[in-house]
């Protein structure tokens, strides 16, 4: 995982974080407080984008990243290339473990992802980049 600073992304990166940043205003966190927004790249370079959404009984919520490759997957595509997450947190923001399970599912294996921590005037603070082989080594998958 590399700390990187904005002027280090790229432009489709810069438009993915721009787009996570968004779906994260709608997300429905009354639980926990705590929202995440999620912006995929498909490999035809349409974006789809999600935000967590809870429900009383916890194992109902659905993760920001889990709604965007949803929202991928029904639009007819089942690669994505690049995802961004946004969220506020104290330590570092990446996705769970679930997430990235299901990344391999929808993604040749090769998945760029840009993390994006606010701080608490909801400006960024910090940026990773990692992927999601770094994530997920050795992860389960039926040849
Ligand atoms: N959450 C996500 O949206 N993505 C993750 O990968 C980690 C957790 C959400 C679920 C729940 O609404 C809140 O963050 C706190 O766990
Ligand atoms: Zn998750």
């Amino acid at each position: 995982m590399k700390k990187v600073e904005l002027n280090q992304l790229s432009k489709r990166q810069i438009e993915l974080v721009d787009a996570a940043i968004e779906a994260r205003k709608n997300a429905y966190a009354p639980y926990s407080n705590f929202k995440v927004g999620a912006a995929v790249l498909d490999e035809e370079d349409n974006i789809h984008t999600g935000c967590n959404i809870e429900s009383i009984d916890y194992t109902l919520t659905s993760h920001a990243e889990m709604v965007a490759i949803d929202a991928m997957v029904k639009s007819g595509c089942r690669n994505l290339k690049e995802i961004a997450i946004v969220l506020k947190s104290t330590a570092y923001s990446v996705p769970c473990g679930l997430c990235r399970q299901k990344m391999v599912e929808f993604s040749n294996g090769n998945v760029s992802i840009v993390c994006v921590n606010l701080d608490s005037e909801e400006k960024i603070k910090e940026i990773f980049t990692t992927s999601l082989s770094e994530l997920l080594p050795y992860a389960f998958k039926q040849l």
